[in-house]
């Protein structure tokens, strides 16, 4: 079970590093659509539902678990997927909208900090 949680942070890291890296291309490149976007949208997926498999394993394992911490970054992480959703719908129709990248790459910053700077475990919160 170990290796499973193990191989889920990673790919949880990854869907991080996705929205991040992909959204300091797009505006690096001051662009709005393109693979950059394709990264982003895919990294938002993931991390919902690399999010939920590991609170999945935590409670399987009956590991304590910060609900109120997890609870945020649900919230959060699915407003980063909806904003990523909706910038790459505009950019199919020829009209990119920088903005909604923006908030996209800041709300998957901001999950970074809660995932980093909240205690996980329940006992300590
Ligand atoms: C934009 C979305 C998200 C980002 C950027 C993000 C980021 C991170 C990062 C950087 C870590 C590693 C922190 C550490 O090990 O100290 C982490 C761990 C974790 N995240 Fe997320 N996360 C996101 C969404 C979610 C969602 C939606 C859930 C659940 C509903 C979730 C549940 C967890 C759990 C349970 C861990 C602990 C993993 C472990 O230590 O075994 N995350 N997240």
């Amino acid at each position: 079970m170990d290796i499973v949680t193990n191989l889920l942070v990673l790919v949880h890291l990854i869907g991080m590093a996705c929205i991040v890296g992909g959204w300091i291309s797009l505006r690096a490149r001051r662009v709005e659509s393109g693979m950059g976007l394709t990264v982003v949208v895919w990294g938002a997926r993931f991390q919902v539902l690399t999010g939920l498999a590991l609170v999945g394993i935590h409670e399987a394992n009956k590991d304590p678990l910060n609900h109120a911490k997890i609870g945020v970054k649900l919230a959060i992480a699915l407003a980063c997927a909806m904003c990523a959703e909706m910038a790459a719908a505009r950019a199919r129709r020829g009209s990119g909208d920088s903005n909604l990248i923006d908030y996209a790459g800041v709300l998957g910053i901001l999950n970074t900090a809660v995932a980093a700077l909240w205690e996980t475990s329940s006992a300590e919160a």
